[in-house]
């Protein structure tokens, strides 16, 4: 698909993205509510994902397998209320693109609810083919699939992987993906896969070679000190900052220190 003469708002703010591919690196977080589109929209990145990943950092499970249409659709509206001009990816849940039809079913609403394109896991160019055909922008994902994995593991160091990953890359482009997310892959193929597309690849755990890197936000701000994987950087520690900010509130209401007075109406 000749995506420049794409007309929509949405099909437009993902033809930009597309671009940056050669220009500059492409920043992606994921995001799940309101106030934190709202800080992203002012510091202005270039992409938000509302992934499953809410199935562990919000719902509180560890995997992202029980995650609902009903469910991420809740969280997408609420993101596309802050997010202003940022581009927004919906992750389409598990089975909710068992079949074509299905898929453009569920992508649509994915629209409908405030988001620009949907991302889905796996080698699927037909169903992105049929997306894309019918107007829905798509980044495609490969690598780790945590939809599917059953356990944590980088994937593509053996030989076979690795030649699957490179033509499901081509695949994906070819069904005419926007960009594609490569997760948890040894860094030589994250350069390789990103040299061999024309697509922009967005890395999580890919290396430091792909056009853009994108992290799940609470792993960025340090949520959960029980969850720290290599690829990770954490820029905060919120789970220390937050934990004295509790304690603080619980000493000063124990000890009828707040409210004080300049808390209170006259
Ligand atoms: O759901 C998610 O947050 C994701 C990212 C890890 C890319 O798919």
């Amino acid at each position: 698909m000749d995506i420049s003469n794409t007309s929509s708002k949405h099909e437009h703010k993902i033809y930009m993205i597309r671009k940056l591919k050669h220009k500059e690196k492409i920043v992606m977080l994921t995001c799940y509510d309101f106030q934190m589109a709202k800080i992203f929209s002012s510091v202005g990145i270039d992409i938000i994902l509302v992934g499953d990943s809410l199935g562990m950092v919000f719902q509180g499970d560890s995997t992202t397998k029980n995650v609902t249409m009903k469910q991420i659709l809740y969280h997408v509206h609420a993101v596309s209320k802050g997010a202003g001009e940022i581009p927004i990816v919906g992750d389409m849940p598990i089975h909710s693109y068992k079949n074509k039809e299905i898929a453009l079913e569920n992508a649509q609403r994915f629209i409908d609810a405030g988001a620009d394109a949907v991302k889905l896991e796996g080698h699927f160019p037909e169903t992105i083919e049929y997306l894309v055909e019918n107007s829905i922008p798509v980044q495609g994902h490969i690598g780790l699939l945590p939809q599917t994995y059953e356990s944590f593991k980088v994937v593509g160091r053996k030989a076979e992987e690795r030649e699957r990953l490179l033509a499901e890359a081509k695949d994906i482009e070819q069904a005419g993906a926007f960009t594609l997310v490569l997760e948890s892959i040894p860094e030589q193929l994250g350069k390789e896969i990103t040299e061999s597309i024309e697509i922009p690849t967005i890395g999580i755990g890919a290396g430091r070679f792909c056009d853009g890197q994108v992290l799940v936000i609470n792993d960025l701000l340090g949520m959960d000190p029980a969850f720290h994987p290599k690829f990770v950087k954490r820029y905060a520690n919120l789970f220390e900052i937050i934990s004295q900010s509790v304690s603080a509130f619980k000493q000063d209401v124990k000890n009828n220190t707040y409210p004080d007075k300049e808390h209170v109406y006259e």
